[in-house]
């Protein structure tokens, strides 16, 4: 069975730089099998037939024929007569390896543990259990005791809110969803930052989005000249930003880069969707920066935020801020996703709202940890590596110095870390030289962690190097 077919030409535009090994015919098997192990070609597609796909990357028909000779070996596709090669469903090979398997490091998702307060709160609420569902119905807006701590934090961090402002979410990630669906129509251009958070970039794809990449990097920041351009020149109606330690790089925006792009924005008339997921994200300190909207001005700004880093990702608490009337529209539009947010998270939430000082600090101190454990080894055991000083956010944005990440992240999975490539934060393609390590595990685990980067780098640096058979990537990153 066949859900869709994969065009030569789309299939080049995601392969990037693939041809990073020799012989050529395993170099592109090794970036046709991370492009499904990492969900960016979706189980069940048809690849592009050999002789058209020869014919757009210029190599020889019996190249193209050895890669998919290759990729049948390995499982990753089968061919159906009349449909030609099809990718196969994650989870047919060794699925065991990545689900709850102890001997294998998870870095796929920079998520870090609960908070240790967490389940304390949870128990404080649930002796609250009476009060909690003595309302009827469905609340779509949020409950308002939340809403209101939350738009209180606004203001102690210098941005005055109104709780009418506020509508709670299912995390910061239906946040997005929601507002992608009723910002973006097809064919509209989004801005999003290149390498950016992926499931944001999926969003508005979905939508019919065409997106746009501007460059950053924690050394040059945003590139403001390219962002100009951009966006006179794509009159995008939105562009989704994370001015505060930038997932996947740790980059902070400047101020002037904040006023200058918000005005662009505003001068084409796009809305600017901030998402301050990691805003507070400190290592070498508590930081809780002045939200975006404070600095750049409100109009035409809206501003996501969430706990699913500085509390717990499994409590699925988020929320928009915007003007009311955007939070009217927003609550016309949202039944056709869902109706509401538990009950429960949200009297959860509710009560760590006034808590975020400590919690931010247990966040700081665990962050830091990770990162210098990262930072020491990899500096000191991978020279040639741009391994950059990050000062918060989940996520160190490690420049390999060759287009190896593909490669590095194969070659990392048979050793029993699971990482994502470069390429899976891009947008329009690149990042092969670049490999986002998260800091959010526990700094015995990133120990390991390092030493097996280390090895898989050597590894990959080995001409005879083989990827072999591994297991699927986690779809979320
Ligand atoms: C920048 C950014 N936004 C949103 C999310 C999703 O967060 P939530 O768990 O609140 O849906 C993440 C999680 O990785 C993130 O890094």
């Amino acid at each position: 069975m066949m859900d869709s077919r994969l065009s030569a030409r789309a299939l080049d535009a995601q392969l990037g730089a693939w041809r990073t090994r020799e012989p050529a015919y395993e170099a592109l098997a090794d970036a046709i099998r991370l492009l499904c192990l990492d969900n960016r070609i979706a189980p069940r597609t048809a690849l592009p037939a050999e002789r058209e796909l020869a014919a757009r990357l210029g190599l020889s028909r019996t190249t193209v024929a050895a890669a998919y000779r290759s990729l049948r070996a390995s499982g990753h596709i089968e061919s159906v007569r009349g449909s030609g090669s099809i990718t196969q469903p994650l989870g047919r090979r060794d699925l065991g390896r990545v689900a709850g398997d102890d001997a294998s490091i998870d870095l796929q998702q920079a998520s870090p543990a609960a908070w240790p307060g967490l389940a304390a709160v949870y128990a404080e609420a649930a002796a609250d259990a009476p009060s909690i569902i003595a309302r009827p119905g469905y609340e779509v807006l949020g409950r308002r005791g939340l809403r209101e701590a939350v738009a209180a934090r606004y203001a102690e961090r210098g941005l005055p809110t109104d709780p009418s402002q506020i509508m709670i979410t299912n995390g910061a990630q239906s946040a997005i969803t929601l507002l992608a669906s009723l910002i973006v129509s097809r064919g509209d251009r989004a801005l999003l930052e290149t390498p950016t958070y992926p499931h944001a970039a999926e969003a508005f794809a979905r939508q019919g989005a065409r997106l746009v990449g501007v460059p950053v990097s924690i050394g040059e920041g945003w590139d403001l000249e390219r962002a100009e351009h951009a966006i006179l020149r794509s009159r995008p109606s939105v562009l989704y930003l994370m001015p505060d330690f930038q997932n996947p790089t740790g980059a902070s925006m400047s101020l002037e880069a904040r006023i200058r792009i918000t005005e662009l924005a505003r001068s084409v008339g796009a809305i600017v969707i901030v998402d301050e997921t990691t805003a507070e994200l400190g290592a070498d300190r508590v930081i809780s920066p002045a939200p975006f909207a404070a600095v750049a001005g409100e109009e035409s700004v809206i501003t996501l935020g969430s706990l699913g880093k500085t509390v717990w990702g499994g409590l699925r608490i988020g929320w928009i801020r915007t003007d009311v009337d955007m939070i009217r529209r927003l609550t016309a539009a949202r039944p056709t996703t869902d109706l509401g947010t538990p009950e429960f998270e949200q009297a959860v939430a509710e009560r760590l709202m006034p808590a975020m000082p400590e919690i931010l600090a247990q966040r700081s101190a665990l962050l830091r940890e990770g990162r210098d454990v990262l930072m020491r080894a990899l500096r000191r055991d991978v020279p040639e590596w741009d391994v950059p000083a990050t000062p918060g956010g989940v996520a160190m944005w490690m420049g390999l110095g060759a287009p190896r990440s593909s490669a590095l992240t194969l070659a990392a999975r048979r050793r029993g870390l699971l990482l994502s490539a470069g390429p899976r934060f891009s947008v329009g393609g690149g990042h092969e030289r670049h490999i986002r390590v998260p800091f959010t595990a526990p700094a015995p685990v990133l120990e390991r962690a390092a030493g097996l980067l280390v090895e898989a780098w050597a590894d990959v640096a080995d001409a005879r190097w083989e990827p072999g058979e591994s297991a699927p990537l986690d779809a979320v990153v």
